[in-house]
């Protein structure tokens, strides 16, 4: 993720006009419905197992989301802030704060509504509580202890990471109602197969860059994360340092599209021996490489250097995650975060035949609370339960989970 800076922020903060700061009316408040659509019912059963009211606000999204059992989806509402920060070209977090404080309610009402359910048709609450941005991490936790304390259900707080690796746990096709109103779900349409543990997963977002080995459900081997810049990140300040627009992912890949991946060489950082990562010598390629064109050319290639940079990503993201496969003895790899929704990465993965690659549906990889209600629903049936006295953890490893 890449974060607006002090010079920035004073710059904004102190702008005279407050009309030019970002005003969060209902018209900025954009829901998605990422996971929704219309099939028949057909050989249908009804919903009726354990359901979990999933909130996420730890970056720039905020979402909520209910999830039976785990994996089905029975609604899950994202607000994105993308346009109010895409102004400064980064997440702003005092105005994403704001914001959430501004959609919480109204996106957890939708989650339910869509479900149709009531609060007292929810088993627990799960909500993010690390890491992420504390001001936006806040936001997510009160609501959710309002809601545990008000309704008496269980409150679960849920590390962001392991929330990513959860969405690959998630069917894409969501229950219908009946012609009386029932949910019910679509029996022609079996959940697609679980994960098969050991697990090699590598969570690729905006903040980490992360290989695990996941021995079972909830259970995690850190073996490698970045040393520097997150994958996503480095996405982000390249679209930027190229003139591309923010978020810089979905922006790179798309100028890639018409671009050579092989117009530049840019360094790969094997880091042999070791699991980590880093993507700040490949960041200041690109911008040496940047300075040496603007001194001749008007124009920068940025459909070149787009598909240069994303290739170069690309080629050390599945390299190591198949190397440390096979070095770890995993079953199948796991690919998952914001990153995981570039169509060349899931292409690299799977196009080639060692191993399964779970990758979850293109809406499940940026952040979405339906993630968090499922690995809600694991950590609810692990026996977890917090306490209202829990707080947020802006820097919570996985590995400390
Ligand atoms: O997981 P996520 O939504 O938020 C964090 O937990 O950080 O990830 C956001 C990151 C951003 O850096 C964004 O540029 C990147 O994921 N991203 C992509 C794509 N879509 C989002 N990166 C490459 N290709 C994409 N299509
Ligand atoms: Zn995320």
């Amino acid at each position: 993720m890449r974060m607006v800076n002090g010079a920035e922020m004073d710059q904004v903060m102190n702008h005279k006009e407050p009309s030019s700061f970002p005003s969060a009316g209902k018209s900025q408040v954009q829901v998605t419905h990422p996971v929704s659509g219309t099939r028949p019912v057909s050989g249908t059963r009804p919903v009726t197992g354990t359901r979990i009211l999933g909130i996420e606000t730890s970056c720039d999204e905020t979402a909520a989301s209910v999830i039976e059992d785990g994996r089905l989806i029975l609604s899950n509402c994202v607000a994105s802030q993308v346009e109010l920060h895409a102004r400064f070209g980064g997440v702003f977090p005092e105005v994403a704060s704001r914001q959430h404080i501004r959609t919480i309610l109204p996106i957890i009402e939708e989650a339910l509504q869509q479900a149709h359910l009531s609060l007292g048709e929810i088993g627990a609450v799960a909500v993010t509580r690390g890491p992420g941005l504390p001001g936006s991490l806040v936001v997510g936790m009160n609501t959710a202890k309002g809601i545990a304390l008000g309704s008496g259900l269980p409150l679960l707080g849920i590390n962001h990471l392991e929330a990513h690796i959860y969405s690959a746990w998630l069917a894409a096709h969501p229950p219908q109602l009946t012609a009386a109103g029932d949910m019910q779900v679509n029996e022609r349409q079996p959940l697609p197969p679980e994960p098969r543990f050991p697990l090699l997963v590598l969570i690729v977002s905006g903040g980490h860059s992360e290989l695990v080995l996941m021995k079972g459900h909830l259970d995690y081997e850190r073996l490698g994360a970045t040393l520097d810049d997150a994958a996503g990140e480095a996405f982000d300040k390249v679209a930027r340092l190229i003139g591309l627009g923010y978020p810089g992912g979905p922006a790179i890949q798309e100028a890639s599209a018409g671009g050579d991946p092989r117009a530049f060489k840019f360094p790969r950082a094997w880091l042999e021996g070791s699991w980590d990562f880093s993507f700040s010598g490949l960041k200041t390629a690109v911008l040496r490489e940047v300075r040496d064109l603007q001194r001749v050319h008007d124009t920068l290639p940025a459909a070149d250097l787009a598909a240069s940079f994303q290739a170069a990503v690309v080629e050390v993201l599945v390299g190591k995650a198949f190397k440390a496969a096979s070095a770890f003895g995993a079953a199948e790899i796991l690919v998952a975060g914001g990153v995981s929704a570039n169509m060349a990465l899931r292409g690299a993965l799977h196009a080639q035949a060692d191993f399964p690659v779970h990758i979850p549906p293109i809406a499940l990889c940026t952040d979405n609370a339906a993630m968090v209600a499922s690995a809600g629903y694991y950590r609810f049936s692990a026996g977890q339960r917090d306490g209202l006295d829990m707080d947020v953890l802006p820097n919570w490893p996985l590995s400390e989970v």
